[in-house]
């Protein structure tokens, strides 16, 4: 099955396979682990994580698979063809163990959480099978397999958010970090297998999350993404004990500073939703930028519009999956909002922030979809006219919910077809909303060199539209500059310092 993704536009699976090593201040004389990532946000996050965690035990990361004592492949589900890259991969491990019999081969992720011991009867090679909740675990279970036992560590948990773990920055610029802020998902979307591969849904510690973003406004980064699988939903209760010991009260005053926004549901509860956290992490800096993904259109509040409204460090984009623009596929994908719903919420956005970026996921070929129902999904794009987009077509996922109750029964040349349209529309939509950003000035926060030349750097603006720009003598990457946008590629903005 191939996946049809447009190149200029970004791709949940684009950073698959990147290689990610420690920083060499967290060396030790230690084994050597490689740790490579699939999928979204989340596993490489994780992957940071479990980087922290093998650290403390003296594991130093190379970016040499070869080389390593131990290779671990941090791995996706959500499509068939996710899993098979994962598959592939292993044959290349394979020959590596084959000649140093010693090392150990690990799968952690969503594919771990999937397929269970069944991985290690699938893959001879495979040491250790450990799912995304079981981390903890992992040095204890490295000690198993150097006792010659394979092991598997598969539970998922309730609570487990690895709130006071501090993640160890992997393959960093200094300037962007991603903050994982929930885990798990219960939504149950009949198409995906997320639910299953991550389990209940849970909220991290409003403190710590706080904490975690002051430290790297401390260390120098200025951008942080918050992550969740539906952040809308994030809701954190401050009165219970904070596992860093975090100033409690602190959180609280930062509500009840803020007068102006009704929201609270409970005030006795002290419950931190997500634009009240938002709120708190704006106030960290007003130089650190605050991103998050991704929002669901059934929860993302005018609230939360109003306080990307109210920061100007918040930053005015947002990722909200359509999937489908029928009500009728919407119902059976069990996303629980119609397509009028969720031309009211863009309207909202629209309302509440003129100019504010909008991207989106889109299936094609979804169980049962007719021509007209496709239909209504092109006409969706029309309506919204995206930035950015994520288009697939449908992969079935053995035990979601679509995989019980309907038929796959849209030929796979029909997917390709409308998957086609679909990107040929979104191309040119992007073109638009690019042309539209040339000839003002954009703040942009300098990430680097662009990867074509030395001689310019590159960064995003407050939309998320990347923007190359001669270097200039006397400015560094993690500075903010003003660019003003003179044309652009089909994906990029270039323009001049002003
Ligand atoms: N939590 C996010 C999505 C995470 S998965 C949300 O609800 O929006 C990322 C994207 O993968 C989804 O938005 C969906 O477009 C796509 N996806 C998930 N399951 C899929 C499947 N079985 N086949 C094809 N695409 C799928
Ligand atoms: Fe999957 Fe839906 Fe949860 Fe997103 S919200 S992770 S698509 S079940
Ligand atoms: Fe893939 Fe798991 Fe993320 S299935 S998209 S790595 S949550």
């Amino acid at each position: 099955m191939i996946d049809l993704a447009l190149p200029d536009t970004k791709h949940d699976e684009s950073r698959q396979g990147e290689a990610l090593m420690l920083e060499p201040t967290r060396k030790s004389g230690g084994r050597k682990l490689y740790i490579e990532s699939y999928g979204c946000a989340m596993n490489f996050s994780d992957s940071e994580i479990v980087a922290s965690i093998l650290a403390d035990k003296g594991f130093e990361t190379t970016n040499d698979f070869k080389s390593a004592d131990v290779i671990f492949i941090n791995t996706c589900s959500i499509r068939e063809n996710a899993e098979q890259r994962v598959r592939n991969r292993l044959k290349e491990f394979k020959v590596t163990k084959y000649n140093n019999p010693g090392t150990v081969v690990g799968v952690l992720g969503c594919m771990a959480e999937r397929l269970k011991s069944k991985f290690l009867e699938e893959e001879k090679l495979v040491d250790v099978v450990v799912g995304p909740d079981a981390y903890r675990d992992l040095p204890n279970l490295l000690e198993k397999v150097d006792g010659g036992q394979r092991s598997v560590n598969v539970l998922l948990s309730r609570e487990e958010t690895y709130a006071d773990i501090n993640p160890v920055r992997l393959n960093t610029n200094g300037i962007n970090a991603f903050v994982s802020i929930m885990r798990g998902c219960d939504n149950m979307c009949s198409f995906c297998v997320v639910p299953f591969t991550r389990g209940r849904e849970r909220s991290r510690d409003a403190i710590s999350i706080v904490e975690e973003c002051t430290d790297l406004f401390n260390q120098g980064y200025r951008e942080v993404t918050l992550l969740g699988q539906n952040v809308d939903s994030y809701k954190w209760v401050a009165n219970q004990v904070s596992p860093t010991g975090g100033d409690l009260e602190g959180a609280i005053s930062f509500k009840e500073g803020r007068g102006e926004v009704a929201v609270q549901e409970d005030y006795t509860q002290n419950i931190v939703n997500f634009a009240n956290l938002l709120e708190m992490v704006a106030q960290v800096s007003p130089d650190l930028r605050v991103r998050f993904s991704t929002s669901h259109p059934k929860d993302i509040t005018d609230e939360v519009l109003y306080t990307m409204k109210k920061y100007d460090n918040i930053c005015k984009y947002i990722h909200l999956p359509v999937q489908s623009g029928n009500s009728e596929v919407l119902d059976r994908m069990n996303r629980t909002y119609t397509r009028e719903w969720y031309m009211n919420r863009i309207d909202a956005i629209n309302n509440i922030l003129p100019g504010c970026a909008i991207s989106t996921d889109v299936i094609t070929g979804f169980c049962g979809e007719t021509e007209e129902q496709h239909a209504e999904t092109l006409s969706m794009m029309d309506y919204v006219q995206y930035d950015y987009a994520y288009m697939f077509m449908y992969s079935e996922r053995p035990g979601t919910l679509a995989a019980k109750r309907y038929a796959d029964d849209i030929a796979e040349d029909v997917k390709a077809r409308r998957l086609n349209e679909i990107i040929e529309k979104q191309r040119a939509h992007a073109h638009v909303r690019l042309q539209n950003q040339l000839g003002k000035v954009h703040k942009v926060l300098i990430e680097g060199f662009s990867k074509k030349s030395k001689l310019d750097y590159a960064g995003r603006n407050d939309q998320n539209a990347m923007v190359i720009f001669p270097v200039k003598e006397g400015i560094k990457p993690g500075q903010y500059i003003n660019v003003l946008a003179q044309s652009c590629t089909s994906a990029t903005l270039i323009g001049e310092i002003v």
